[in-house]
């Protein structure tokens, strides 16, 4: 069934393939940038990865404006300042960031101080602040997880308030992104398993949150075919091109989908077991995926079975008998979550992450306050929260 009302948005040009890359100079012509910040992390730059995209503009007319490698996996307002002031002086005209969530967000929010001319980023905190474009941004994701290259969020703290600041704006989204294997081939398998759990839990959250609608469900459901054919094949085999792709091709599917139908439960406890336990956010998706679809279920069942034919295939959604696929879906998230382990010992518990056991009350308390929950088709008090935590601790 239609919803009533539905809108979704995303102008974001996207290009994949082997050699994606390579048309990086066409591509920045086409944006008018021609001197181009680069801004990355230590791990990135440590990887080669800053140099193939160099290399991707070297015999073209465009000049590097300068690289910043120095963002931290938590970004603050200190760094983006600092990036500011590299891009003001060395006369850049536009940005590319390299890497996961971190350089993604941090770019986002450089592009604001620079193309506003300002100096407080505090400013333009929140949502649709910002009333014109933006600098022309293009994202080079490092890792297949997050979607930030198709998202118009940055999230970037503030450690003098002891705050986080999200911005959200249609002038957030970057003008370009670029899918090429060659960017994630070196990532470790512990970390392709949790960003992977990351990209599926954003697929299915997007096929059962309350914002849904028809184009959000067809590219959910197409990533999370992709990732049913490919997540256990990159965590086994990391150096495969053509799994590599799918991969980035599926976050990125499930990135534009759940920006605009959002995502629920999973994700308020994911970002609470981040904020009070430092509990890495694709880890935290993979250990509550199950739980919360457990939870969700009175509302849920239906979505929960139609993700069946993309998740296991034809065959698997043929052979179950229809008042059993919700069922079904939740036993294949945690067949998959035991072959992770085996693979590569991706945590399947709070207690594997080691989390103890008298921060689950904090965790529900920040929990039910975070945004995410307005989303979530089931209403969740302290105490569900407190319940389903202690099922997820072993
Ligand atoms: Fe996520």
């Amino acid at each position: 069934m239609l919803p009533s009302y539905y809108e979704f948005y995303n102008p974001v040009k996207i290009i994949s393939g082997e050699k994606a890359l390579d048309n990086l100079p066409y591509e920045l012509n086409r944006l008018q940038v021609t001197r181009p910040l680069i801004i990355t992390d230590k791990g990135v730059t440590d990887a080669g990865l800053v140099k193939t995209v160099i290399r991707a503009f070297a015999e073209s007319g465009i000049i590097l404006g300068g690289v910043y490698d120095d963002v931290p996996s938590d970004s603050s307002v200190t760094v983006v300042n600092d990036i500011a002031g590299v891009f003001r002086r060395n006369e850049c005209d536009g940005l590319i960031a390299v890497g996961g969530g971190s350089p993604i967000d941090t770019a986002k929010a450089v592009n604001i101080l620079v193309s506003e001319e300002g100096d407080n980023l505090f400013q333009f905190a929140g949502h649709d602040v910002l009333r014109r474009p933006l600098k022309p941004l293009v994202v080079i994701p490092t890792t297949a997880g997050t979607g930030s290259e198709v998202t118009y969020v940055a999230v970037i703290a503030d450690p003098s308030r002891k705050v986080k600041m999200s911005f959200t704006s249609a002038y957030l989204y970057p003008r370009l992104a670029v899918l090429d294997p060659r960017m994630t081939l070196s990532i470790p398998p512990g970390i392709t398993a949790a960003t992977g759990m990351d990209a599926l839990s954003h697929a299915m959250e997007a096929v059962t949150c309350l914002q849904k609608n028809p184009i959000s469900d067809a590219l959910a459901m197409a990533s999370i075919d992709l990732i049913g054919k490919n997540l256990l094949k990159v965590v086994a085999h990391g150096r495969d091109e053509e799994a590599r792709l799918a991969m980035s091709n599926a976050a990125c599917l499930a990135g534009a989908a759940f920006s605009n139908s959002m995502v629920g439960l999973v994700h308020s406890l994911g970002h609470a077991a981040g904020g009070v336990a430092g509990v890495p956010h694709g880890v935290a998706m993979s250990i509550f995926l199950p739980y919360v679809f457990d939870y969700n279920m009175e509302k849920t069942a239906p979505d929960l079975a139609r993700l069946l034919l993309p998740f296991g295939g034809p065959e698997e959604y043929a052979n179950t008998p229809p008042a059993h696929r919700a069922r079904r879906t939740i036993e294949l998230i945690r067949a998959l979550r035991q072959s992770l382990y085996d693979l590569c010992q991706l945590p399947r518990t709070l207690k594997e992450a080691e989390v103890s056991r008298d921060k689950l009350e904090a965790i529900a308390r920040t929990a039910i306050n975070d945004g995410s929950l307005t989303f979530n088709p089931v209403e969740v008090t302290y105490d569900d929260a407190l319940l389903l935590l202690r099922e997820a601790y072993d």
